[in-house]
């Protein structure tokens, strides 16, 4: 067997190396269990490997087959955004968010949310408000797709592109910016109204590395933090040609160090130099703890918005690209796994050891204010893949007043959690989430995890 370059220059691995010399020739065994997929790949240092999904394409099988054996993160290409899902002011259609969402979750996905605010694809109705009409419309949109989705969305991209490009610094000209200029923080407060158990984004492209316009939005994200406004994530898009920015990593790290997760949120790359600056891009995230998941613009060339440019990991046919390995390498060569992250004051986490290969652990994110609390548990699958689990948790002082995706059997004390239908399959070394909101304290809550 040929012990090829690539299988020995992963480093997570647990390798075996047989030798023996037989006369003149020499066998050599290699067993490398490297991930073989950029899900499991990415899942192996806690973080998720995602693309965008167009609900008109759940119909090719070659589209759906690669969607389902490699990602484990999918956003609405263009099915969650205001013109699709308020075409006439106060009447809400969900038809194709719910599609990809279902889809999603039935194959054991997560799924991103984008975008509640933008001031493109915005419905002609809302093209045509100003003022404190337009801001009253655009935070009852935000309330009404955020309850809607509410407990099924990791992260939101509660606002999109509001800054403008250039040198200045400042916000971009909109009818939205219009509105004044806490615009945004109103989306925001709206958004964690709504669904106090999503991530809340803050979402730009042209602000993958160190420029104007990301050191606008690190101020933006750092008076939010100073002030209480509630955002817990930046997406960079990351409509790249030829390289990476040479500082991406460094600007990844500037907004972690400010306290929220970093995820990139729209990769494409175009350009001869394409396979290497994936490879660079997937390195900057791994290189910081607090990049959570990268998430590709399509799944084939054919897929892409940037028409004739081929910048995806798979050709219009659905071969994998060089480009696809340099991804799946630097996934497999690993980094430092993502850090717990909540918004406000307090943070909690627990992990369980893995009781037995083939069990489960489970994990708690806590977000802690006055009188109440979100609690967010990850169920991380041990060597087997799970086909379903319960986990216990102890309440010593507060109570459980709602929660999504596990079914409760009690509202206080010890609470033994179940999966629900669509979670109930987590393959090896992935993970789910499930959360509950409560009033009290919800520390101590030492989630413990079991193979069901
Ligand atoms: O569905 C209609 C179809 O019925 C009609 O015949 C056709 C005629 O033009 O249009 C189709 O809608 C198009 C839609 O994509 C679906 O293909 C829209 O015209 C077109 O504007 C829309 O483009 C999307 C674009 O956002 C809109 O600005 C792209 O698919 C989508 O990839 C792109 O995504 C954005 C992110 O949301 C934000 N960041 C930049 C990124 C790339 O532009």
């Amino acid at each position: 067997m040929k012990l090829t370059s690539r299988s020995v220059s992963l480093i997570p691995l647990v390798a075996t190396v047989a030798a023996a010399v037989l006369g003149a020739s020499l066998i050599v065994t290699a067993t490398a269990n490297a991930a073989t997929t950029l899900g499991a790949a990415a899942a192996q240092s806690g973080r998720y490997y995602g693309t965008a999904v167009a609900a008109g394409k759940l119909g090719d099988s070659t589209y759906v087959n690669i969607l389902n054996t490699e990602f484990n993160m999918v956003t609405a290409e263009n099915e969650m955004k205001w013109d699709a899902t308020e075409p006439n002011r106060g009447q809400f259609n969900y038809s194709g968010g719910d599609r990809i969402l279902n889809q999603a979750v039935g194959n054991g996905k997560r799924v991103r949310g984008h975008a509640l605010l933008w001031h493109q694809q915005q419905p002609g109705w809302a093209q045509g408000l100003s003022g404190s009409d337009l801001r009253q419309a655009a935070i009852n949109h935000v309330t009404q797709v955020a309850t809607h989705y509410r407990g099924k969305i990791y992260a939101w991209d509660v606002v999109n592109e509001a800054f403008a490009d250039g040198g200045s610094g400042g916000r971009r000209d909109s009818n939205l910016q219009r509105t004044g200029n806490d615009w945004i923080e109103a989306a925001f407060r709206a958004a964690r109204a709504a669904d106090p158990a999503a991530k809340l984004c803050y979402n730009d492209y042209n602000t993958d590395g160190i420029n104007a316009k990301s050191t606008g939005i690190y101020n933006m994200v750092r008076d939010f933090k100073s002030r209480g406004v509630p955002i817990d994530c930046v997406g960079l898009q990351a409509h790249l040609t030829n390289n990476a920015p040479s500082d991406m990593q460094a600007n990844i790290q500037r907004f972690a160090d400010l306290g929220v997760d970093v995820q990139i949120t729209e990769l494409d790359i175009a350009g001869s130099n394409q396979a290497n600056a994936y490879g660079a891009v997937t390195r900057a995230c791994l290189a910081v703890a607090r990049c959570t998941g990268i998430t590709v613009w399509g799944i084939r060339d054919s897929d892409s918005w940037r028409t004739g440019e081929n910048p995806l990991l798979f050709t219009s046919s659905g071969a994998k690209k060089a480009a696809y390995n340099s991804v799946l390498d630097a996934l497999n060569a690993g980094g430092p796994g993502p850090t717990t992250t909540t918004t406000t004051t307090t943070t909690t986490t627990t992990t369980t050891t893995d009781p037995v290969p083939g069990g489960c652990t489970a994990s708690v994110s806590l977000n802690q204010w006055n009188g109440g609390f979100v609690a967010t548990i990850k169920v991380t699958a041990g060597s087997s893949a799970l086909r379903g689990w319960r986990v216990t948790t102890t309440l010593s002082s507060g109570t459980v007043t709602s929660s999504w995706s596990a079914n409760g059997s009690g509202t206080s004390g010890t609470v033994n959690w179940t999966n629900v239908d669509y979670n109930a399959n987590v393959p090896a070394g992935q993970s789910t989430e499930f959360g509950f909101q409560g009033n009290g304290s919800g520390s101590g809550l030492n989630p413990s995890c079991a193979a069901s």
